[in-house]
């Protein structure tokens, strides 16, 4: 099994491993900042360049070092390998360069877009960003697309990253959308507007990593810190039935898939988490769910900084006022159940 150092921390990963997966394996103190790779989709990656490191000794065999900076979610790890990612200089900066084009043409409307708190551009920015532009020209814009009842296509934020593609082609069982045209026009489309409503298309919304695809039904309703995410589950005959709910007091205001520190969803035994439309959409009460109890948020994020732990008691209410009612009528939770302060009395 080849060896491989980033940023010092050497690991021995199985052949085919690419450096970014190593990465991931040692933690996230050395893994690059990915914007379109996501581990669930097959052939993703290779077209946002976020997550460049510098390969500072090929191999064992052949220590010369690469000559450009290469992204580590297309590079397989060779024994002996040297990289450097957050200790490298030079990657910094290169990284500012890459969030600099990313930014050229996305639009700063973080103030309105509900992706705020949760967009991996917005993280990106903080960390890398200038506090100002070199881009003298008006932004592009795109004229607005409908594509359906439930899902908001906001071209002009798009980063052309393809995981919606992949996702639809992977996980849906009819794609109906795609990149087309090429170049400074190309964009996210549906096929003669067609729009997309088969059953697994939301995902489509869970690994969009910029507010270029939304949720319908959530739009414009909170800013995503004042909700307070809760795990919950069904038995559902399409998808795992696993979500996360997002509360804003006695409210379910949407329905996601559980992600993991990496912003992706999370996997059950091998079988990646993806959810129905059906969870998603149409079951916003409690009563249609079983709480487990608080998410914990481990990915870097505003949201994480809502810490609350006495949601126990919660869960013990609603069970209690779940056994209590007839069934199918809605639990109603006690005014400030889900205060930040926790104070659940
Ligand atoms: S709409 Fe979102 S997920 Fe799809 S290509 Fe654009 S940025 Fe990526
Ligand atoms: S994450 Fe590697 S190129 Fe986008």
């Amino acid at each position: 099994m080849p060896k491989v150092t980033i940023d010092g921390v050497t690991i021995e990963v199985p052949n085919g491993t690419t450096i970014l997966e190593a990465a991931r394996m040692i933690g996230p103190e050395v893994a690059p900042p990915t914007m379109c790779y996501y581990s669930k989709l097959k052939t993703s990656g290779g077209y946002c360049r976020t997550c460049l490191v510098k390969v500072s000794q090929g191999s064992e065999k052949d220590p010369r070092p690469m000559p450009k900076p290469v992204a580590s979610c297309r590079t397989q790890v060779m024994d002996g390998m040297v990289v450097e990612n957050n200790t490298s200089q030079e990657i910094q900066e290169a990284r500012a360069g890459v969030v600099e084009f990313l930014l050229v043409n996305h639009p700063l409307d973080c103030p309105v877009c509900d992706q705020a708190g949760e967009c991996h551009l917005q993280d990106l920015g903080y960390e890398h960003g200038k506090s100002e532009t070199r881009f003298e020209f008006p932004r592009r814009e795109f004229e607005r697309k409908d594509i359906g009842d439930k899902i908001q296509l906001h071209m002009n934020r798009c980063i052309l990253c393809y995981r919606c593609v992949k996702t639809a082609d992977q996980v849906t069982d009819c794609r109906v959308h795609g990149v087309m045209n090429r170049g400074e026009v190309a964009e996210i489309s549906t096929y003669i507007e067609k729009s997309i409503d088969n059953d697994f298309s939301g995902n489509v919304i869970d690994v969009c990593p910029v507010g270029a695809l939304t949720d319908k039904t959530f739009r414009f309703q909170s800013r995503v810190w004042f909700t307070k995410p809760v795990d919950a589950h069904r038995n559902c005959d399409k998808c795992c039935g696993k979500v996360r709910l997002w509360y804003k007091g006695n409210e379910v205001l949407r329905v996601t898939a559980r992600k993991d520190q990496w912003g992706e969803v999370e996997s059950y035994d091998g079988k990646t988490g993806w959810i129905c439309n059906t969870c998603r959409f149409d079951k916003k009460t409690t009563a249609d769910w079983t709480i487990e109890g608080p998410s914990k948020i481990s990915r870097h994020s505003v949201i994480s900084a809502n810490h609350y732990n006495s949601l126990k008691a919660l869960k013990a209410s609603i069970d209690r006022q779940k056994e209590a009612l007839p069934h199918g009528e809605k639990v109603t939770l006690g005014h400030g159940a889900l205060d930040p302060n926790n104070e659940i009395k």
